[in-house]
């Protein structure tokens, strides 16, 4: 097969989709590989690099569009790429389709073969595609926590892990899921005094389990919240309810009960927030302060740390994307369950039923597709 890696233009992206240990993966099967030039430059990988894998190197992305059977992207493509997608042409990349009706249309429009990163899913309903970004966020969210704990950077002043003779930081995670759980390691590493709450039980008792000494679990509920802000210097929110907007587990009033200089780190911004308090905020401007309280709030934090995100991310892609290139998408999708939930919009019709009710569009079977006469099978 063809694929062809462009350069990500969407504002502050410095991801890419495939390294150069990727190409040499897919050339290895026989597949030839086309990488815009400067496409992994923000990550740390030269073009040279790419060209002793065994990658061609083209200067325009116009170019890269108009080869590919396949295009590996990381995030969706925006307007002034729309017209450079050709029909039946296989997109695989983070859509988020359900968060915009402009991009679902023109998908649609263009005919084109979408499989969305964050829709491949387990049989455990685990999404493989996403878990690498909340394995970054949530190592950075204890990084930014300590740095924003700093005083020059208006937290408490205190040392994550204090010293001999002081005592560490007492650090409250909200969520104890994928990111959770990165943070309570990250934290617990450092020395700090960690609390993780979760609403699961049995993830408790694991957490309870395989976590470090200095890792205390708790239910979360409101009183135990209220009773613990009071003498945490980190909180860190951490919750996801799947297709729901994060429940406020911290609220304004509590902001009252916290020391001057206390640092909330809301990872999950992006769904909303677990704390009342924050909006998202970027990577130029990552903090704002509520009450002597540090809010850091930044909807992509991956974003920060590219080298480490591409890695992460394209680990998890890559074996994905060999066997689309293997088989061709409709094989591939008809072989691995895992795949064929990622087909969100196929050949202008919606197969993915979110998307379909999100936008109030008619919802095609996806087993007709995979049946049906592709140009690119
Ligand atoms: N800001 C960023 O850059 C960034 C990056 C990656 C992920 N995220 C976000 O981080 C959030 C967490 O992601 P994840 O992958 O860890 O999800 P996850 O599903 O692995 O974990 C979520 C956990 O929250 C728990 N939970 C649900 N309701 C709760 C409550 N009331 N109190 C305490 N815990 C509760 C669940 O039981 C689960 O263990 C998501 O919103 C995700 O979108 C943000």
């Amino acid at each position: 097969m063809v694929i062809g890696v462009p350069k990500e233009i969407k504002n502050n992206e410095n991801r890419v989709a495939l390294t150069p240990a990727g190409v040499t993966e897919l050339r290895k099967y026989g597949h030839t590989v086309y990488v815009q030039v400067n496409a992994g430059v923000s990550s740390g990988f030269e073009d040279a690099e790419y060209i002793a894998s065994g990658a061609q190197m083209l200067p325009t992305i116009e170019e890269v569009y108009g080869i590919a059977e396949m295009i590996m992207k990381v995030k969706e493509p925006i307007a002034s790429e729309y017209n450079l997608i050709k029909e039946n042409q296989l997109l695989f990349t983070y859509f988020h389709f359900a968060s915009s009706e402009e991009l679902t249309n023109a998908m649609l429009e263009r005919g084109a073969v979408c499989l969305a990163y964050e829709t491949v899913e387990r049989p455990d309903r685990s999404l493989p595609l996403l878990v690498p970004m909340s394995e970054v966020a949530g190592r950075m969210a204890v990084q930014e926590g300590a740095k924003y704990l700093e005083k020059p950077l208006k937290g408490r002043g205190i040392l994550l892990g204090g010293v001999p003779g002081v005592k560490p930081a007492n650090v409250l995670v909200l969520g104890g899921g994928i990111v959770g759980t990165q943070a309570a390691k990250m934290a617990a590493g450092l020395g700090a005094h960690v609390t993780i709450m979760d609403v699961s039980l049995p993830r408790l008792r694991y957490l309870s389990d395989i976590m470090p000494p200095n890792v205390d679990t708790m239910m979360s509920n409101e009183y135990n919240i209220r009773a613990m802000v009071k003498e945490c210097d980190l909180i860190i929110g951490a919750v996801l309810i799947p297709g729901a907007k994060a429940p406020h587990l911290v609220t304004r009033d509590m902001l009252k009960l916290m020391r001057s200089g206390t640092v909330l780190v809301d990872v999950a911004v992006d769904q909303g927030g677990c704390i009342e308090t924050c909006h998202p905020t970027t990577h130029e401007d990552p903090t704002f302060i509520i009450d002597d309280v540090v809010h850091y709030c930044v909807a992509n934090m991956p974003g920060a740390v590219p080298y480490t995100s591409t890695v992460a991310l394209t680990n998890a892609t890559l074996p994905y994307a060999l066997q689309l290139a293997n088989k061709g998408w409709q094989q591939a999708c008809r072989d691995n369950m895992d795949l064929q939930l990622g087909l969100n919009v196929v050949e202008g019709k919606v197969v993915y039923a979110g998307v379909a009710e999100a936008f109030g569009l008619p919802l095609t079977d996806v087993n007709s597709v995979l049946t049906a006469e592709s140009a690119l099978a």
